[in-house]
């Protein structure tokens, strides 16, 4: 292996920073026999903060309006053929009712930006939840919204928060969303979701058209910049509908690289391998889990909407009932030496005497 390759994979390793230039060299030079010294390395560390367990979260995808526009995205507000849905207040406390049955003890409530959903809407939806379930976790992921929003959220019990950044440099940005659309707005919204208290989620999506590897460089060092407590990356994914239907996906293989300099960059950071990586390859999530990652997002969604929420082309999972992917997952994690937890699975240092 190239020297000089080896020696940055040590000194990520050991000193969890490495600077622009560095990254910038690692992931220009790496090879197949780097990569596989990098995630071993990530392994290691993966093992001495998590184990070999893994976070389940439920995902609850309870509304595919959006009134935004992004290029790369198939419910963005101009996809006309998009049929829409919304799930009512009781068929999502069903979805959680039954998640917690199948030992889920976090959810995700995620969807398009649906002004359906007002604050005050959102915040008795979260008041419902914690209700019903108190000792679980609660994350919502739906887009931008004002500090106060923000704060009326974590005031109801919400206790995480999943923004993607998309991408941290602002020409790119730019390339892949309309104008109305700013990454100095997405960041803010972050920073004031991290000032609230908030366990906070960044991520971007690898191989996103116009995607340089300098653009990748900026979006680690964003993340060492904001420190977040999750990261969720995932290939990019072409959707017949959208400006970007004739693009190429990201690649297993880029993902997972990135996976495993993300777990060496934020050692106790909370990643999942996620459904877009299992959709790129039939055994991406669990090389996700081998590059580092330790959360999995089944979907908890009812099956009746399942195939609407269709971001990308061929998403996985679909047809298949909330036991049925949970199932599968567990049984695709124990191939590869590893058990789902029937936890909260909060980040480390926040969860002996954490903010619930
Ligand atoms: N509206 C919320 C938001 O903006 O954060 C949450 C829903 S949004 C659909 C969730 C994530 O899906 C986005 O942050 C984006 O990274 C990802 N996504 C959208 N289109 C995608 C595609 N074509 N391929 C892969 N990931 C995609
Ligand atoms: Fe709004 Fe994708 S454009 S969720």
């Amino acid at each position: 292996m190239n020297t000089q390759v080896k020696a940055l994979i040590d000194r990520l390793a050991n000193r969890h920073t490495l600077d622009r230039e560095e990254l910038l060299t690692l992931l220009e030079q790496r090879t197949p026999e780097a990569a596989e010294y990098l995630l071993e390395k990530a392994r290691e560390v993966r093992h001495a903060v998590y184990g070999r367990e893994v976070y389940m979260r439920g995902l609850i995808e309870f509304t595919n309006y959006c009134k935004n526009d992004c290029y790369y995205c198939g419910i963005r507000c101009s996809n006309h053929k998009a049929q829409r849905y919304r799930l009512t207040r009781e068929e999502i406390l069903q979805c959680c009712a039954q998640g917690y049955a199948l030992g889920f003890r976090t959810f995700v409530l995620q969807g398009g930006e649906d002004p359906f959903f007002t604050d005050e809407k959102v915040a008795e939806m979260v008041r419902a939840i914690k209700q019903a379930h108190p000792d679980c976790a609660l994350t919502l992921s739906i887009g931008e919204r004002s500090r106060e929003s923000y704060r009326l959220f974590r005031g109801a019990g919400a206790d995480r928060y999943l923004l993607r950044h998309e991408t941290a440099n602002a020409d790119h940005y730019a390339k892949l969303h309309p104008p109305a659309l700013t990454l100095e707005r997405r960041k803010r919204c972050l920073r004031d979701l991290k000032e609230l208290g908030f366990q906070v989620g960044c991520g971007f999506m690898v191989g996103s058209p116009y995607q340089t590897l300098e653009h990748l460089v900026d979006d680690l060092l964003f993340l060492g910049e904001l420190e977040p407590h999750m990261v969720g990356i995932g290939p990019f994914i072409p959707h017949s509908e959208t400006p970007f239907a004739g693009e190429p996906a990201g690649t297993l293989e880029l993902t997972l690289c990135l996976l495993g300099m993300i777990r060496l960059l934020l050692p106790e950071v909370l990643l999942p391998a996620t459904t877009a990586l299992g959709t790129i390859h039939p055994t991406g999530r669990e090389a996700g889990i081998l590059a580092g990652a330790n959360v999995v997002m089944p979907n908890l969604s009812p099956t009746s909407v399942r195939s609407k929420y269709l971001l990308y082309d061929n998403k996985i999972c679909t047809g298949d009932e909330a036991a049925e992917c949970r199932a599968c997952l567990a049984g695709r994690m124990d191939s590869i030496g590893y058990t789902l937890a029937v936890s909260r699975g909060d980040y480390p240092s926040l969860s002996t005497g954490c903010p619930s």
